[in-house]
C-alpha cells in the first residue's frame, strides 16, 4: 500500500515538471512573436514610398565638368514638371522639360498648354493626321493635316439667300449658318457666305496664288497651305456683309453681331487678334468655324482660342 502512494506522487511530480517546462516554452514563443511586431512596426519606411511622393524628374547624368554639352544636360535633373495638372500628357514629358529649360519663366500650366498645342515644334514639320473626323471637333492647322482626298461626309449647299453660288458646309454647320444669318436679317443686317467648303486642290491653286503675290512667309500669316486648311473640313465659313470687301468686315454693324451672337448658333471667331501665337495666324474679322453651341459658348465665355481648347479640354494628341 505504502508502495503505491509513494508511486503515485512520483507520477504527480513528473506531470508538474512536464507542465512547467510547457508553461515556460509557450511564454518564449509569445515574447518572440510581440518583440518581431515591435519592431516591424518601428521600422523605417520602404524606400518605394518616398520615391512615389517625389515630382517627375529626368535621371541624374554623370558629367565631366569641362564638357558643356553635358553640363547643360545635367540641368535637365534639376527641371521637373507637375504632374497633377489635369491636362499632363506623360507620352510629352521630354517635351514638357526641355520646353521649360528654353522658357524657364513660364508656369507649369502655360509650359504644358504650350506643347499640348505643339508650339515646342516648328509649323509644318512632323505635322500628325488630324483626329476627330466628321465631327465638330477636329482640329486642323499647321501642326494638324487633313488626306489630299478627305472630303467631309455631308456637304450641303447654303440657301443662296445667306451665300454666294454654290457654296457647302456639311449638313449641321450649314443648318447653323442659316439660322444665324436669318436671325441677323431679322435686324436688317446681312451676313453672307464668300467662301466655304474648299477642296484639297482649290487650296493647291489658292496658296500658290498668294504666294506668287506675296511671297511664301507672307502668304503663310493669312492662308492654309493645302491640307491645312480647315475650310477643306466644311465647317468654317467667310463671311462679308455685301458693301464692304471682307477684309473691312472688322468695321461693320455685322461684325458686332457676330461678336455678340455667334456663339449662340455653335460659331467661333478662330482667329482672334490676341492669339496669333496660337493660331498661327493673323487676326480674321471674316472667319468663322462651327464647332457646335457647347464649345462655342465655353471658347467665348473663357476668351481662349480652338487650339488651347483642344488642349486644355478635349485632349487628344
Ligand atoms: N485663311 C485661313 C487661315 C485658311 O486659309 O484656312
Ligand atoms: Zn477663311
Amino acid at each position: 500500500m505504502k508502495k503505491k502512494r509513494k508511486k503515485k506522487i512520483k507520477i504527480k511530480k513528473k506531470n508538474f515538471a512536464l507542465f512547467i517546462i510547457v508553461v515556460m516554452l509557450l511564454a518564449y514563443s509569445i515574447t518572440q512573436v510581440i518583440f518581431l511586431v515591435v519592431k516591424v512596426i518601428t521600422s523605417p519606411k520602404k524606400e518605394i514610398e518616398i520615391k512615389e511622393e517625389k515630382p517627375i524628374e529626368k535621371k541624374k547624368k554623370e558629367t565631366k565638368p569641362d564638357e558643356t554639352k553635358k553640363e547643360e544636360k545635367s540641368n535637365d535633373s534639376e527641371i521637373t514638371i507637375n504632374e497633377k495638372i489635369d491636362y499632363f500628357n506623360i507620352e510629352y514629358l521630354d517635351r514638357y522639360l526641355s520646353y521649360k529649360r528654353n522658357n524657364n519663366t513660364l508656369t507649369d500650366e502655360q509650359i504644358i498648354k504650350n506643347v499640348n498645342m505643339q508650339l515646342d515644334k516648328t509649323p509644318y514639320k512632323d505635322i500628325i493626321k488630324a483626329n476627330n473626323l466628321n465631327t465638330e471637333k477636329v482640329l486642323v492647322n499647321k501642326y494638324y493635316y487633313l488626306e489630299e482626298d478627305y472630303v467631309p461626309d455631308d456637304l450641303e449647299t447654303i440657301s443662296s439667300t445667306y451665300a454666294l453660288s454654290n457654296m457647302k458646309l456639311v449638313h449641321e454647320a450649314k443648318e447653323a449658318f442659316e439660322s444665324l444669318s436669318k436671325a441677323a436679317a431679322k435686324e436688317k443686317l446681312k451676313i453672307i457666305a464668300m467662301s466655304s467648303y474648299r477642296s484639297y486642290s482649290y487650296q493647291v491653286n489658292l496658296y500658290n496664288r498668294y504666294v506668287k503675290q506675296d511671297g511664301k512667309e507672307d502668304a503663310d500669316t493669312y492662308s492654309g497651305r493645302p491640307g491645312h486648311s480647315e475650310h477643306q473640313t466644311g465647317l468654317a465659313v467667310d463671311v462679308y456683309n455685301q458693301d464692304e470687301t471682307y477684309t473691312n468686315f472688322e468695321k461693320t454693324k455685322e461684325y458686332k453681331w457676330m461678336q455678340q451672337h455667334a456663339q449662340e448658333y455653335g460659331f467661333i471667331l478662330r482667329f482672334p487678334k490676341d492669339k496669333e501665337d496660337e493660331t498661327g495666324y493673323h487676326f480674321e474679322s471674316w472667319h468663322y468655324r462651327y464647332v457646335g453651341k457647347e464649345i462655342a459658348e465655353y471658347i467665348k465665355e473663357n476668351n481662349i482660342s480652338f487650339e488651347e481648347y483642344y488642349a486644355t479640354i478635349i485632349k487628344d494628341w
